[in-house]
């Protein structure tokens, strides 16, 4: 429960953003800001975790002072972190820094969990959603269904198999030619392709239950590239790719969605993670569900730390004293509860 104003700074640092952002729970966002380490990886074709830790420390204190400046604010009531799942180097970062703070400004300790973050984004806009609802949660890592009780609440209804959609998009992107992170660059190649160029599978429809495989599409998605290749066309074809890609991975997802909100009589969806910046997603969802839909604005599905900040601030009942670094690689979001008084 929040019982008087609170600013919460948010740091999040579980993968390749640097993310802080201070969260006031009276006015909302005051300020917040991102470094990208994409520039860092890009050479190496995905995420190299020596390196993102090292840029953690590098560039979080200015992060954190800049935030401060921008919000006009010299000591925030509470410092949140994402405490997992992530690199437990990189989140080790996070965690020493938001412990560090704690005790320096005499303050609770935030653990949050990255998933949960992503989860309560779309509380930042607006047209913010009640419960319950379902949680597509899609990211490089996680691709969740979520039947989602309340906050603290979940119920997890399916989960991928094999490969993250996030990480579809990525490897598809890789044997297209595109860069790391290639989800919005193939996202991009796709508006000028034809999405009904080559059938792809849509894995699982077909199948009982609410689980997502991501493998068998994306060596569908191989063996056209190749044969493409043989035929001397990988050039002239490849944006139809790209949108027979992106087109069967959103029919699946939605597809997916569209039977649990059904089955579960739920009449929202939250959309998030890196992958809710798919603009195709989001106009299927919304064309194809008959109840509401939310989505963080753009800059808040991929990860940063205004997420961290407002889940930290719905956890304040959790917080600790500053004492302990929380770092796990895995944590199901499942086995969260509603947080304490
Ligand atoms: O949530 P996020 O920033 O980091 C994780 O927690 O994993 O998600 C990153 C993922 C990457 O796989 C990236 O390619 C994908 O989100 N992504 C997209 C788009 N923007 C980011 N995938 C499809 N379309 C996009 N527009
Ligand atoms: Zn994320």
């Amino acid at each position: 429960m929040i019982r008087r104003s609170m600013n919460v700074l948010g740091i999040e640092t579980s993968c390749d953003e640097t993310g802080v952002a201070l969260f006031s729970t009276e006015k909302g966002l005051l300020a917040d800001a991102l470094h990208s380490q994409v520039d860092l990886h890009a050479m190496y074709g995905g995420v190299v975790p020596e390196i993102a830790s090292r840029d953690h420390i590098r560039c979080l204190l200015p992060l954190v002072r800049t935030v401060l400046e921008k919000a006009g604010v010299e000591r925030p009531d509470a410092v949140a972190y994402t405490a997992g799942p992530g690199l437990v180097g990189a989140l080790m970062v996070g965690g020493g820094m938001a412990n560090g703070l704690g005790l320096a400004w005499d303050c609770p300790v935030v653990p949050v969990h990255h998933m949960e973050g992503h989860l309560v984004a779309p509380m930042l806009e607006d047209h913010a959603p009640e419960y319950p609802l379902l949680a597509l949660l899609v990211s490089g890592g996680h691709t969740m269904l979520i039947a989602v009780h309340g906050f603290g609440e979940y119920e997890l209804l399916g989960t991928t198999l094999d490969d993250a959609v996030g990480e579809a998009f990525d490897k598809s992107a890789k044997l297209l030619g595109l860069g790391y992170p290639g989800g919005p660059a193939l996202a991009k190649l796709a508006e000028d392709g034809d999405p009904t160029a080559f059938d792809l599978p849509r894995p699982m429809l077909n199948r009982e239950g609410y689980d997502f495989s991501f493998s068998g599409l994306k060596t569908a998605v191989m063996l056209v590239v190749r044969r493409a290749e043989d035929d001397g066309e990988l050039d002239d074809r490849r944006a139809d790719i790209a949108a027979s890609f992106q087109r069967a991975a959103v029919d699946t997802l939605v597809g997916r969605a569209l039977q649990a909100a059904r089955d579960r009589q739920l009449d929202r969806i939250v959309i998030a993670g890196g992958v809710g910046a798919n603009r195709l997603l989001r106009a299927e969802m919304a064309r194809r569900f008959s109840g509401d839909v939310f989505y963080p604005r753009m800059q808040y599905c991929t990860d940063n730390g205004a997420m961290i900040a407002v889940a930290g601030a719905l956890r304040l009942g959790d917080a600790e004293a500053a004492a302990e670094i929380r770092a796990q690689a895995r944590w199901p979001l499942a086995t969260l509860s509603p947080p304490g008084e």
